[in-house]
């Protein structure tokens, strides 16, 4: 698997932790910023690792900024992508087990790095259950054609 990554000026401290994770579990991924100690804007950053991501050049995306709706925002509307802004393992699990979300979206001033370090690992290792959430899933793939 490979995973690209990136945040916002909000997100820097989340993803520094990802970051270790994904090589703790020997994950390759690519990182594309911020490099920032001013104010960015989570578009740049969103847009761009969810068309890596739909372009099928990585095979996950995990954006962080400070609440995570603006990334999770901003990668829904391209498509293919089916991007779960997630705060609580539960829904880490369920969102790969019934959405098959290809990216995952967290906010740095919502959670801290722990609790973002095992949502990650989580939804990083759950596998699509298919089945009727199949039949959901080309459901959006239809609405977005
Ligand atoms: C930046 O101040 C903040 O708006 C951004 O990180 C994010 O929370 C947007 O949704």
């Amino acid at each position: 698997m490979k995973v690209v990554i990136a945040s916002d000026h909000g997100g820097i401290n989340i993803r520094k932790e990802i970051i270790s994770l994904l090589k703790e579990m020997n994950i390759e991924y690519e990182d594309m910023g911020c490099e920032c100690s001013t104010s960015v804007d989570y578009p740049d950053y969103a847009l761009p690792v969810a068309e890596k991501v739909t372009k099928g050049e990585v095979d996950r995306g995990i954006l962080i900024c400070g609440t995570g709706i603006g990334m999770s925002a901003a990668a829904n509307k391209v498509k293919g992508i089916r991007c779960a802004l997630v705060h609580d393992m539960f829904s880490a699990k369920a969102t790969r087990e019934h959405n098959d979300t290809n990216i995952l979206a967290m906010g740095e001033r919502v959670i801290g790095p722990g609790l973002a370090r095992d949502i990650a690992k989580i939804w990083l290792t759950t596998p699509f259950d298919g089945g009727r959430h199949k039949n959901r899933i080309n459901k959006i793939r239809t609405y977005e054609a």
